[in-house]
């Protein structure tokens, strides 16, 4: 068969592998914001889906929305800081699921200051909500993976991943960490059948950044820092994470999606 004639029968089909009926999916983080956005997004596309928070806001509406999307929607509360609720949180996807094919961490929290006051227990806490809380759940999901030979994790990180900032001690620095956590995760799994990579979002409005945006001067600044000049949108999100959760993307591993308007680029 020529290379014509394989790929002209691959293209066929090709759209859909980026279905994912039949999958399970757990989005921690996945009660409000972005996290949301992407749960119904995969739901959309077929996967049964799971949203975590520490809750209660966000966890039965969302749940709620899957349902009416058409797929199998249910929510676990859980601070995923704690390694015994992300335990819990795998047995219940076991139990509710048969399993995990999809993790998406979502999960983040923002704490800027003046580098010399600095709070340390405030830096703790970005570290274990951004960056120890992903160590765990890879670590868990991780395991129902491996043993199916099949999986996708999808860490959400930020262009501060790749940039540092004044007064913050601790969100760039933790994403920088997500970031490298993405790729060493790629380099042993990648191999065993579980893609491990990471999506890298600009400023888009939810509650984590409400607080910076509504500076007009500062929301002046990040809309000019942007080459296509707007805000990212929490659909803006949902494509890039359908593909990374999908076959479409089996030769993609240990990459960092920039879904920026550019702004790493400029
Ligand atoms: N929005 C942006 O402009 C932007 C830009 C770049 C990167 N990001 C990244 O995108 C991700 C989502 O951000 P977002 O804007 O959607 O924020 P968000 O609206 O504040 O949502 C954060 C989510 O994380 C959950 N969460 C926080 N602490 C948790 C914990 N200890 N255990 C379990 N869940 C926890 C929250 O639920 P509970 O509060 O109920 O726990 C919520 O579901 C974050 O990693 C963020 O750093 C966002």
């Amino acid at each position: 068969m020529s290379d014509l004639d394989r790929v002209f029968e691959q293209a066929k089909t090709v759209t859909d592998r980026f279905r994912l009926s039949g999958r399970s999916a757990l989005v921690v983080g996945g009660t409000k914001g972005l996290g949301q956005a992407m749960a119904l997004g995969l739901a959309a596309a077929g996967a049964d889906v799971c949203v975590s928070g520490r809750g209660p806001a966000g966890l039965t509406e969302t749940a709620e929305a899957i349902n009416r999307l058409g797929r199998k929607g249910t929510s676990f509360a859980a601070d995923v800081t704690e390694e015994k609720k992300v335990e819990e949180l795998m047995s219940f996807m076991e139990e509710t699921y048969g399993g995990i094919d999809i993790l998406v961490n979502s999960q983040g929290i923002v704490h800027l200051q003046s580098s010399t006051e600095f709070d340390t227990a405030a830096w703790q806490r970005v570290m274990d909500v951004n960056l120890k809380s992903i160590m765990l759940t890879c670590k868990y999901a991780g395991r129902y993976m491996l043993e199916k030979k099949r999986g996708k994790i999808i860490n959400i990180s930020s262009v501060r991943g790749f940039q540092g900032r004044a007064e913050d001690l601790a969100y760039a620095p933790s994403k920088g960490a997500v970031n490298q956590i993405t790729r060493s995760l790629a380099i042993e799994w990648g191999p065993k059948g579980v893609n491990v990579n990471g999506i890298a979002p600009v400023f888009t409005l939810t509650a984590i950044n409400k607080k910076i945006l509504s500076n007009p001067e500062m929301k002046n600044w990040v809309l000019g820092r942007i080459p296509m000049k707007r805000l990212g949108e929490l659909e803006d999100i949902m494509g890039p994470v359908i593909f990374l959760a999908s076959d479409a993307s089996d030769f993609v591993n240990g990459h960092i999606l920039p879904v920026d308007g550019g702004w790493l680029g400029a």
